[in-house]
């Protein structure tokens, strides 16, 4: 597991770079994906709340974890009234959550192991975004920032997530059953 609050050093720019048209437009097709993804949703590494600033869900069917303090600063002072926990999607027990829906939004999913992601129980829905092998984050370019994530080809996402369907969108694969 890399250093999981790694997002620290990016967090108080961390919206700031993301205010360009391409990013604007991103943002709008992948809202109306989610619009598919219904019941109470898991935003795993949830960050700042872009799944909020894009979606109207209601408080009571949101929770989002992250394992960046900073992040999560961010976050409750944009959305302070919805539910958050700062902690890596790895310590997370899935067994008795109430949760229908496992959404980790642009790239949030190649900072997980895998092996966390492929043990999500059965019978829920997911929506992971995780970055195209040989993409260079837009985060790491404009903040000067090197961070570490995990890499995954096309086919080995198709081999570990054999019930989902494999998309390729703009820099990411999302791997999903909706
Ligand atoms: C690329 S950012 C995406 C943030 C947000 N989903 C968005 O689209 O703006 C990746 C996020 O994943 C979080 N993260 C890193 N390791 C994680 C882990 N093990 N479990 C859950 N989240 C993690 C980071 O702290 C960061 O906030």
């Amino acid at each position: 597991m890399y250093a999981v609050n790694q997002y620290d050093a990016v967090a108080e720019s961390y919206d700031s770079l993301f205010k360009d048209k391409a990013s604007i437009e991103e943002n709008r097709k992948i809202a109306s994906m989610l619009f598919e993804v219904s019941g109470i949703f898991l935003d795993v590494g949830c960050g700042t709340g872009l799944l909020l600033d894009i979606l109207k869900v209601s408080p009571d069917e949101y929770w989002g974890i992250d394992p960046s303090s900073k992040m999560l600063d961010v976050f409750r002072k944009k959305h302070p009234e919805y539910n958050n926990l700062c902690i890596p999607f790895e310590l997370l027990n899935l067994k008795f959550a109430t949760f229908n829906s496992i959404v980790a939004l642009f790239g949030s999913a190649s900072y997980i192991d895998i092996e966390a992601l492929t043990d999500i129980p059965e019978g829920k829905n997911i929506f992971l975004m995780f970055y195209k092998e040989n993409y260079h984050p837009v985060t790491y370019k404009r903040t000067g920032c090197n961070l570490e994530h995990y890499s995954h080809s096309r086919s080995e996402l198709e081999e570990r997530f054999p019930h989902c369907e494999v998309r390729e969108f703009d820099n990411y694969y999302i791997v999903t059953n909706v």
